[in-house]
């Protein structure tokens, strides 16, 4: 987008801004968002503003992806306060499937929760927006199936276009309702690698919109300019973009981003290129990625998953066997090495077995990944395919796989548990966290329903609660 199209917002940066209209209304985040949320304070502050002080009541405000009610708490209690709207009761509409999803443990729901996967979150949601209820109109299930039949859309905040499909929707049934020269898109995915969605088609759809505000978060939000024809909203974007119009509208979106933002946004470019196969391209971006100044610790996250679609022989073409890549850092990748860690300079990656005696020329060997990140005094993150055996407790290994730890039973002598069908035998435990899987063998948790053993990976990758 232009200078001008980006509203006076650039450079983009990840920073509160203290002279932003939110946060000049003197609120703590905390208070306004209390509820264990995915969206950071300063977007809850934003959200709270943009329902109080922005919002006139032309439309509807959609809460697109509310998990426990962090998002529609900040909205209703800014609509409550709003002086201009009346009546109010109704207004906001939140979507989301309330179903518990493994990936929620130890993380906005407790590590002991009683939870499985598929249970329904709505009660929590319901107690947690309860003094708001009347503003609210909640709409559970999957949002692909949902019909909007409520008018205008005047705020439509978007935490849930987790994939091609439910974009698509979002494009063809809701956006057609947005306001000309008054409706607000709050993309909360859009500094996040995994929704490249998002950013081809805002830059396909520049002439429609200008940036409106970039909350420190992973929000970006636009101002709809003119009304979009329906048949540029009906068509299958995820069919839209040539390898070409990929670089193009990426490189796009990632010019006025700086720092962390700049290294995420090519990461979503990196998977962008990735999903069309141009692999050389991706690794490109991802190695571009790596090289941001200033670097943030932050964006590792965001460049270990996309270069996770990047084949790993393009990635380091000098390491010999690269399924030994277990854990990666911004300048180095740790191989496995029998009982030892290998970590090895990307400038200068030429591991293969023997790796270890070059210690000093750009390669360490530790025992543990704490260790690899305290010597190479780097942040050092598992990478999302890796298979580690990181202990055993009684009768059971502990390796990690795809976000999780796996319990499996030492009777099982060797098990890949990177094969769905071995995710699935009788006796493998499947938890967050080292500490929720002992306990499980304890019997002190209930042990926890595996994920469905040929979705977990592409969950691990596709499902984005990281921003
Ligand atoms: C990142 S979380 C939302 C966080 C929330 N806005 C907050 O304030 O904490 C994304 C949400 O999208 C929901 N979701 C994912 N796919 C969905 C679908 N197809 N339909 C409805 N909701 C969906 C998930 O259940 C999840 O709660």
């Amino acid at each position: 987008m232009t200078t001008a199209d980006l509203g006076g917002i650039t450079p983009l940066r990840y920073e509160e801004r203290p002279d932003s209209p939110w946060r000049r209304l003197g609120l703590d985040g905390q208070t306004v968002n209390p509820i264990p949320s995915m969206i950071s304070s300063d977007e809850s502050l934003y959200l709270h503003w943009l329902a109080r002080e922005y919002y006139r009541g032309e439309g509807e405000i959609v809460d697109g992806g509310c998990l426990l009610g962090g998002s529609t708490l900040c909205l209703a209690t800014g609509l409550e306060a709003n002086q201009h709207v009346f009546p109010k009761q109704g207004r906001i509409h939140s979507y989301d499937l309330f179903q518990f999803w493994e990936g929620f443990r130890g993380h906005v729901l407790p590590n002991d929760t009683h939870l499985k996967e598929g249970d329904s979150l709505l009660p929590i949601f319901l107690r947690n927006i309860q003094a708001f209820r009347k503003y609210v109109q909640v709409e559970p299930g999957d949002i692909v199936t949902k019909r909007w039949t409520a008018g205008p859309i005047e705020i439509f905040f978007i935490d849930v276009a987790k994939s091609w499909q439910i974009h698509n929707h979002l494009m063809r049934e809701f956006f057609p309702q947005l306001i000309p020269g008054r409706s607000i898109v709050v993309h909360q995915d859009y500094f996040h690698y995994g929704c490249w969605w998002i950013h081809l088609t805002m830059q396909q759809l520049e002439e429609y919109f200008q940036v409106a505000h970039n909350p420190c978060g992973g929000t970006l939000s636009f101002r709809l300019l003119k009304k979009i024809p329906d048949e540029v909203l009906r068509q299958d974007f995820s069919k839209a973009f040539s390898r070409e119009q990929i670089e193009v509208l990426m490189d796009r979106a990632i010019a006025p981003a700086e720092g962390v933002l700049r290294s995420i946004l090519l990461s979503a470019k990196a998977c962008a290129l990735a999903e069309h196969k141009a692999f050389e391209a991706a690794a490109a971006a991802v190695e571009e990625a790596r090289r941001v100044e200033p670097w943030d610790d932050l964006a590792l996250y965001d460049v270990i998953h996309a270069e996770a679609m990047v084949p790993g022989d393009l990635l380091y073409p000098k390491i010999a066997d690269a399924s030994t890549v277990v854990a990666a850092s911004r300048r180095y990748v740790v191989c496995r090495q029998n009982e030892a860690f290998c970590a090895v300079s990307r400038g200068e990656a030429g591991c293969d077995a023997a790796c270890a005696p070059h210690a000093g020329s750009g390669v360490v060997s530790c025992q543990s990944l704490e260790d690899v990140s305290r010597v190479i005094g780097e942040r050092v993150l598992p990478v999302p395919s890796a298979t580690i055996l990181v202990g055993s407790h009684r009768d059971y290994n502990l390796l990690w796989y795809a976000g999780r730890v796996w319990g499996v039973p030492l009777r099982l002598g060797h098990v890949d548990i990177a094969l769905p069908r071995n995710q699935a035998r009788h006796g493998v435990l499947c938890g967050r966290s080292c500490r929720e899987l002992i306990g499980m063998i304890d019997g002190k948790i209930p042990p926890a329903a595996a994920p469905h053993p040929a979705r977990a990976w592409r969950r691990w990758l596709g499902r984005l609660f990281g921003p």
